[in-house]
């Protein structure tokens, strides 16, 4: 049976709350919700993405509303919106990364994956993202696995990218 949102507990443990507590003190009084980005970082750890009671269980440690995470979550791309696959390839579309060929790569990830931009390969494995720049302008293009970068990123090196980790992640079963 699969979980539900409701079979979760979407608080955060004693040690969790301690570092929810010490990043919240890193700001003056009365701008304590400028750590709405660390809690929702912390949520997204610890659940995998940033679901709607994840973000509403933050705003209640910020004691903010909870339309006030919504907006911070849906501004930035490193937030994931709705439950991932095991890998998340975030592909740089920023100008640089694709006069170096990003849409290519995208194109054939998505030939490759059998999915769109934004959507989750039934096995649960990989889901594919566009996002904006990594910041790795030179080494183009650029893909994000969790806190990976892998540069030089043409859709032959992606295409064989995703062989590897598939081949891991059988491995690991
Ligand atoms: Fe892709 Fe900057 S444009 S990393």
């Amino acid at each position: 049976m699969n979980e539900t949102s409701q079979d979760i507990d979407f608080t955060f443990s004693p040690n969790e709350l301690v570092e929810a507590k010490r990043l919240i003190a890193k700001f003056p009084e009365g701008k304590q919700k400028s750590a709405v980005l660390g809690l929702l970082h912390m949520a997204q750890a610890k659940w995998g993405w940033a679901s709607v009671p994840a973000m509403d269980y933050v705003a209640s440690l910020l004691d903010i509303n909870p339309i006030e995470v919504y907006e911070v979550a849906t501004f930035y791309t490193m937030f994931h919106l709705d439950k991932t696959g095991k890998y998340v390839l975030e592909v740089c579309r920023t100008s640089p990364c694709c006069l170096l060929g990003a849409e290519e790569t995208v194109e054939r990830l998505e030939a490759k994956l059998g999915i769109k931009v934004g959507q989750t390969t039934p096995d649960g494995l990989f889901t594919l993202k566009e996002v904006e720049c990594l910041a790795a302008c030179g080494f183009g293009p650029v893909i994000q696995i969790h806190e990976t970068y892998h540069e030089h990123m043409t859709p032959d090196n992606a295409e064989q990218l995703v062989d590897t980790l598939t081949s891991q992640a059988l491995a690991q079963n």
